[in-house]
């Protein structure tokens, strides 16, 4: 379980949007490229041919430079009006919205973690996740981009740019990805201490995968199958998680963490920090300040066999 695997690169573009960035990319460097190689071989070809400065004074050599003059400062206009011009042409036609099979997401940033919510008019159709965006591919999705507290900043370069999120004011982002993968999607506005392990992990899979997702997100949490099971529920329910967490179908309804209805189906913890494994949720519980200092979470010093049995309901939520 590495971040190595999702791809988070504008050079690697895997939405209809970043391809068209791409391509302006690939376009500036080219152009860059060949007005660098034309100045190089005019600086050579000037230095090789270089005059003694009164060899020649004659009125037809000042015409001819004043002439170089005027077209070198003509190709800079012109190539940068181009620029200009393709630069405000693919700005707007980002910025326009498709409106056909459109999923939709809300994005709320929070000190250090991102809360999911995908829209549906039938309420209980409704999901809720945190950290983790799963998405189909070929499918338009506008995500709905608020804050919480200060501004945060989404950035999937592979998939749609960057775009703020900002306290009291809603921005839209969408994109259309083109190839099915995990992508890298980080906070790009210092937001505080923990700014940097703010991520979230966007998963591009087809129609069919996601549609299993989403249905499995859609049920409340799995019943607990054994008894040890069952007091880890009653230990989440009865201690400080519940203030602060929700799970579908138990009295937990906190709203200030991320829910926990599946978390056993996320691959990360504390937005990116740690894998999803056994011990580092036992580490994350236990001592949170240690792993990701100033985060809202506080320290809980469960008894052993407590923590276990928190562990084995924690597990069970797929
Ligand atoms: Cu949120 Cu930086």
């Amino acid at each position: 379980m590495t971040w190595l695997q999702a791809a988070h690169s504008a050079l690697h573009p895997a939405s209809a949007q970043a391809d068209r960035v791409g391509r302006l990319y690939n376009f500036l460097l080219i152009v860059a490229v060949l007005v660098f190689v034309a100045v190089m071989v005019a600086a050579l070809w000037a230095a090789w041919r270089r005059r003694p400065i009164d060899e020649d004074t004659s009125p037809a050599r000042d015409a001819r430079a004043h002439r170089v003059i005027f077209a070198g400062a003509a190709a800079t206009v012109a190539i940068l009006f181009v620029a200009l011009v393709y630069d405000l042409a693919l700005g707007r036609s980002l910025t326009r919205r498709a409106t056909r099979e459109m999923l939709t997401v809300r994005i709320t940033g929070h000190q250090w973690w991102w809360e999911v919510e995908y829209e549906d008019p039938t309420p209980q159709n409704r999901v809720r996740t945190a950290n983790e965006l799963h998405v189909p591919v070929g499918q338009t999705v506008a995500l709905k981009l608020a804050s919480a507290d200060v501004i945060h900043s989404f950035w999937a370069p592979s998939l749609g740019g960057k775009k703020d999120l900002i306290p009291g004011h809603h921005n839209e982002l969408w994109f259309t990805p083109t190839e099915p993968g995990l992508y890298r999607m980080q906070c790009a506005e210092f937001c505080g201490l923990q700014h940097a392990y703010m991520a979230l992990e966007v998963v591009v899979e087809d129609s069919k995968k996601f549609a299993q997702w989403i249905n499995a997100q859609r049920k409340p949490a799995a019943t607990p199958p054994d008894t040890l099971t069952a007091r880890g529920k009653l230990v989440f329910e009865s201690g400080p998680c519940a203030t602060c967490h929700a799970i579908a179908g138990t009295s937990a309804a906190g709203t200030i963490g991320p829910d926990l209805t599946h978390i056993a189906s996320r691959r990360w913890l504390a937005s990116g920090r740690l894998g999803n494994t056994r011990a580092n949720l036992a580490g994350w519980i236990v001592d949170p300040q240690r792993i990701k200092p100033g985060v809202l979470m506080p320290s809980n010093g469960l008894e052993p066999a407590d923590l276990q049995a928190l562990l084995n309901y924690l597990a069970s939520l797929k």
